[in-house]
């Protein structure tokens, strides 16, 4: 197995052949700029590690790992418009630096074109990899809804929103990974077990996304700070806090969320002294480590060969920097509070460095 770094230059490289900018202009040239700026790459990494994982060829798991970036960036370049977000990756979104017409018919093309990446693949590989995309889609789809809908909604519970983030998000992860199994042609049991280890990651990875929101380091976070504050999201934080409060902190707290501010600086940070104060910034990183460990032990009960499990499970030493594939999948796995996600993280896998 390669190293992270290593994936993601195999993976650059094939975006560079594949992903080119063509006439008109105006729908291609912001589909190449929103890749460009990168970003983790996490999902296309793990459909090409995963593939490995269960014994095939990442070569042959390159489309379904770009179709799964393309898709990604395509949801993005969506819900920032949807979001009303200025910034990502540190630069201006795509409609901002365009508009918001370019910014949907780009997105479209984009999702076009990763439905086409599937035609690379035959018979039964094609008809699982396109049946998994498509629900997995239209649960995306789903989730992007649910958070809408709740910007404007006062009865929203915890379940409600897990539900939510497990669409918008974990179950991109989940079908990243099994795209990974059914490119290698494992056992439906790995498939299924694989999924659910992603979509519990997923979950985790949504909860630390939020998190960062409020209370990430701005320098690395490439968003706009307390973006979703300003929006009014019902993320895990609002919730646990009007849960975990008192009445007249719960009253302050929703009254915050009913007003728009032009000047929006008061206002998310009165809120994040309410997440603070209630305990719900700490139940948040709890939460986030429950989830982490949860998909973790269902990791270990994935059929692959001790080799294997131990590569991912127990990284030795001595492989020298940059080529030590166990930790680089650590770095890249363990999506745990302040281990992956934080600035040390976002280094790591910006510049291909490993832990340790
Ligand atoms: C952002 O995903 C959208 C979420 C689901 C939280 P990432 O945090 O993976 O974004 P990039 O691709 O690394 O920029
Ligand atoms: C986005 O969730 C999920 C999808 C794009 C499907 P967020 O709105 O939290 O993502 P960021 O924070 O803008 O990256
Ligand atoms: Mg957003
Ligand atoms: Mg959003
Ligand atoms: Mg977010």
């Amino acid at each position: 197995m390669m190293s992270i770094s290593q994936y993601r230059e195999a993976f650059q490289e094939y975006l560079d052949l594949k992903v080119q900018v063509k006439e008109p202009e105006n729908l291609y040239e912001p589909m190449r700029y929103i890749l460009s700026l990168g970003g983790k790459r996490l999902r296309q990494v793990l459909v090409l590690m995963y593939t490995e994982i269960f014994e095939g060829d990442y070569k042959k798991a390159l489309d379904a790992a770009l179709a799964i970036e393309i898709f990604h960036n395509f949801s993005l370049v969506h819900d920032d418009i949807m979001d009303d977000a200025p910034l990502r990756r540190g630069k201006e979104t795509v409609h901002e630096r365009w508009d918001i017409n370019t910014g949907i018919l780009s997105g479209d093309a984009m999702l076009i074109n990763a439905y086409q990446l599937f035609e690379n693949y035959d018979g039964d590989t094609f008809k699982e990899l396109a049946r998994l995309f498509t629900k997995t889609a239209m649960q995306v789809c789903e989730g992007q809804q649910y958070d809408i809908d709740f910007e404007t909604r006062d009865d929203v519970a915890i379940e409600d929103y897990l539900k939510m983030i497990e669409y918008k998000t974990a179950v991109l992860v989940g079908a990243s990974l099994q795209m990974g199994a059914i490119v290698a042609n494992t056992s439906t049991q790995c498939k299924e077990a694989v999924y659910e280890f992603g979509r519990l990651l997923g979950i985790a990875f949504q909860l630390q996304d939020d998190y960062l929101d409020a209370f990430g380091d701005p320098e690395t976070f490439g968003k706009q700070p307390g973006g979703d504050i300003i929006e009014n999201k019902k993320t895990f934080l609002y919730l646990k806090s009007l849960e975990a409060s008192g009445k007249s902190e719960a009253q302050q707290l929703e009254h915050l969320y009913t007003i728009n501010p032009a000047e929006t600086s008061g206002k998310i940070e009165a809120v994040k002294t309410l997440f603070e104060n209630s305990g719900a910034a700490a139940l948040t990183q709890r939460e986030i480590e429950k989830y982490t460990e949860k998909a973790f032990k269902v990791l270990d009960e994935i059929d692959i060969s001790e080799e294997m499990r131990s590569l991912v499970k127990n990284p030795p030493s001595g492989y020298g920097k940059n080529l030590n594939p166990c930790i680089d999948c650590h770095a890249l796995m363990a999506i745990k509070a302040g281990e992956i996600m934080d600035k040390r993280g976002y280094d790591i896998l910006a510049t291909g460095e490993v832990l340790g």
